[in-house]
């Protein structure tokens, strides 16, 4: 059997690393391809490294989505997934979002952050948070998956284990991340062009940037706690096409060492086939996750101050984005999780 999917806003970076990722997926098919802009063109018109493929984008149409599709994708930029997730889900597609429209549980945390009430507030009780490593079980049974930013998958996925644990403070985290220039997606943006960027590296929105509160929400639910948490997130610009890296610091809650540290993650992720956990005291390296679904995390601890210093890398099209929401579609449809990822 195999699963027929569409990939709405296909033409941008994450629709690009779908179509490369499901390309080689034996039990996926891809049926439709949606772009406004090159609606009626071969995707080797675009993307000449699908030289030899017959799809063709056309205009994105939930009713033809909705024919020929079991899954839909939706890479589309925030605030416009409600439009195509509602009548998708109605006529029985599962959809799973790479954007950021469903991954708040909040209501009011949605308002402050993105300035407007939500679309759709009903579909927030519906939608779970596209983490495997975390949310397995309720991906399985899941029609409307939200799946993780990229920053919150580099910062989320080294500090949950050890806030479970309880070897780390809920309180004074830091997390402060890189980003490639891929992460602001494929548009023509001055401080994105090569001339701005090149050469540089540049912190921006170190208060209130969008990932904020879904950072907070998931390692407050990671903690076990029933209140809000604040953290400080500050991300960096940096001259390469892909990657993040997320260097967190955190108080050590008494009686936290490199042992425990080191047994919280192998209890965590000791089975997981996209996490890497390094050796203690190394660091990790983005040029091991390039075009990887794999996520990798180096643990230290300072005694002087008292801080557990974590490093985080992910490639952000593949594990912060289009490689996450494959595996959750390979989890809900109960294939192999790693097809089309290793
Ligand atoms: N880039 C990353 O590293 C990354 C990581 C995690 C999550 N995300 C999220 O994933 C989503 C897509 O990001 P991206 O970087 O791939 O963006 P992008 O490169 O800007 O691509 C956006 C796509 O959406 C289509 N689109 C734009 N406006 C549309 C509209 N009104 N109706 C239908 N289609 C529309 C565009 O094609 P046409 O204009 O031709 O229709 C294009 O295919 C965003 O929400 C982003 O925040 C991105």
């Amino acid at each position: 059997m195999s699963i027929k999917v569409a990939v709405v806003g296909a033409a941008g970076y994450s629709g690009e690393e779908l179509l490369r990722l499901l390309a080689r997926h034996n039990e996926a098919e891809v049926k439709v391809i949606t772009s406004r802009k090159y609606a009626g063109q071969p995707v080797s018109d675009v993307f000449p490294r699908f030289w030899g493929s017959d799809l063709k984008f056309t205009a994105p149409d939930v009713k033809t989505i909705a024919a020929e599709c079991d899954a839909a994708f939706l890479a589309l930029p925030h605030g416009l997934a409600t439009e195509y997730a509602v009548p998708l889900l109605k006529a029985g597609v599962k959809v799973i979002d790479i954007s950021a429209d469903f991954r708040l549980r909040s209501t009011s945390k949605y308002q402050e952050y993105y300035g407007e009430a939500h679309p759709a507030p009903e579909l927030l009780k519906l939608a779970v948070y596209g983490m495997p490593e975390r949310y397995r079980e309720q991906i399985k049974n899941a029609d409307l998956i939200a799946c993780p930013g990229c920053y919150p998958t580099s910062s989320i996925l080294p500090a949950a284990p050890l806030l479970k644990g309880g070897l780390v403070s809920t309180e004074g985290i830091v997390v402060a991340s890189m980003s490639g220039v891929t992460g602001a997606g494929r548009k023509v943006d001055l401080p994105y062009i090569f001339p701005e960027c090149n050469e540089s590296v540049k912190a921006y929105k170190p208060y209130g940037h969008r990932h904020l509160p879904e950072i907070e929400q998931e390692m407050a639910a990671a903690a076990g706690v029933d209140h809000e948490i604040a953290i400080n997130f500050i991300p960096h610009l940096v001259p390469v096409n892909r990657g993040i890296n997320s260097t967190i610091l955190m108080n050590a809650a008494a009686g936290c060492s490199m042992e425990k540290i080191a047994s919280a993650y192998e209890k965590a992720y000791g089975k997981e086939k996209f996490v890497r956990i390094l050796p203690a005291g190394k660091c990790s390296d983005t040029k091991y996750v390039t075009m990887s679904n794999c996520c990798e995390i180096g643990y230290n601890y300072d005694p002087r101050t008292n801080k557990v210093i974590l490093t985080s890398v992910i490639d952000n099209l593949t594990k912060g984005a289009s490689g996450q929401a494959l595996q959750c579609l390979n989890i809900m449809f109960g294939l192999e999780e790693t097809s089309g990822l290793l």
